[in-house]
């Protein structure tokens, strides 16, 4: 049972700022962290501190100081990197602004992430030992339909399709290549192309086996063919809601590996058990600041279900 996920891998670099910049203005941050971040590498982190599943990530960073370090952290929680490649360009960096009200501003740079569009060998061989192959946006789309192909049989691929743009454009192919589909409510419209959740939900649903629709503080919708289930999040003052969905998604996954079962075998009960799972785990990780560094522990998890 394991969990793979291909994706990105970034620095996060996070100033505390009184206010967000204006246009050619300069301000002095009164606070600079630097911290590991990007969606493939925080949803493989989520899975790995679920417990139950092996979790090997799947990326590329830089030459750069920052690649090796973040590599470094991913193995130091036990995760495999074996299919971590090196590529000349600068690591994937996020530049973030986090004003007093915690309102942010942020650009990524995509650097190494952006620079492969298939796997290696070595990495193709990490993907097909997946029970379930776990991925999102942020890589391109031909990296995430090559490591789709590259899945063993009887292996199930997660797609959570953010950020929403580069979806929309390969949507079809994407689809056809996943068993569930993991969307927050602005993406699953922007998938959908249309303007009712109602009606993205219907039009995302019929080409997955599954379908889960986050809503932040208002919990997720799980849909299997004609049945749906509402799942509720739980009640927390949240302090930092940035990763929430990574949490999310990396706990789902380790889940659904976790149960041993094979994608031809989801049913509704299996699928919300999953995002049952992923609520408790993003609403701890809400009421904590930073994204990876706020991932709970399966312990922590337990204690907090109870
Ligand atoms: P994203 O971060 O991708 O936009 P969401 O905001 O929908 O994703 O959050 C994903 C999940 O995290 C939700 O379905 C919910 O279970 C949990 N969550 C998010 N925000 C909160 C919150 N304020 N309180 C409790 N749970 C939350
Ligand atoms: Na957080």
């Amino acid at each position: 049972m394991s969990v793979v996920v291909v994706g990105s891998i970034n620095q996060d670099v996070v100033a505390r700022v009184a206010r967000i910049p204006a246009p050619g203005e300069t301000l002095l941050a009164s606070s600079l962290v630097r911290t590991g971040g990007g969606k493939g590498a925080n949803q493989a982190v989520a899975a790995r501190r679920a417990g139950g599943a092996e979790v090997a990530f799947v990326g590329a960073v830089g030459t750069d100081a920052a690649g090796a370090a973040l590599r470094a952290a991913l193995e130091a929680d036990g995760i495999d990197v074996s299919g971590v490649v090196q590529v000349d360009e600068v690591t994937g960096t996020a530049l973030i602004s986090v004003d007093a009200s915690g309102e942010n501003a942020i650009v990524v740079a995509a650097g190494a992430n952006a620079a492969r569009d298939s796997l290696t060998d070595a990495q193709g061989a990490v993907v097909a030992s997946a029970s379930v192959l776990l991925t999102q946006l942020e890589i391109p789309v031909a990296l995430v339909r090559d490591a789709a192909a590259a899945r063993g049989e009887g292996a199930w691929h997660v797609l959570n399709a953010a950020p929403s743009a580069p979806f929309a454009s390969a949507r079809d192919a994407l689809l056809a290549a996943t068993d569930v589909l993991i969307v927050n409510e602005h993406e699953a419209l922007e998938a959908a192309g249309v303007e009712a959740l109602d009606d993205a939900v219907a039009e995302l649903a019929r080409t997955v086996r599954g379908l889960v629709v986050t809503l932040g503080s208002r919990g997720c919708l799980v849909v299997c063919g004609d049945e749906r289930t509402a799942v509720p999040a739980h009640v927390v003052t949240p302090v930092d809601t940035t990763g929430a969905g990574d949490t999310f998604c990396g706990v789902l996954a380790a889940a659904l590996a976790a149960s041993g079962r094979r994608p031809d075998a989801v049913g509704l009960d299996l699928l919300a058990d999953a995002a049952r799972a992923g609520a408790a785990a993003s609403a701890l990780a809400v009421t904590r600041p930073g994204a990876q560094d706020a991932v709970p522990t399966s312990d922590e998890v337990a204690a907090f279900r109870k």
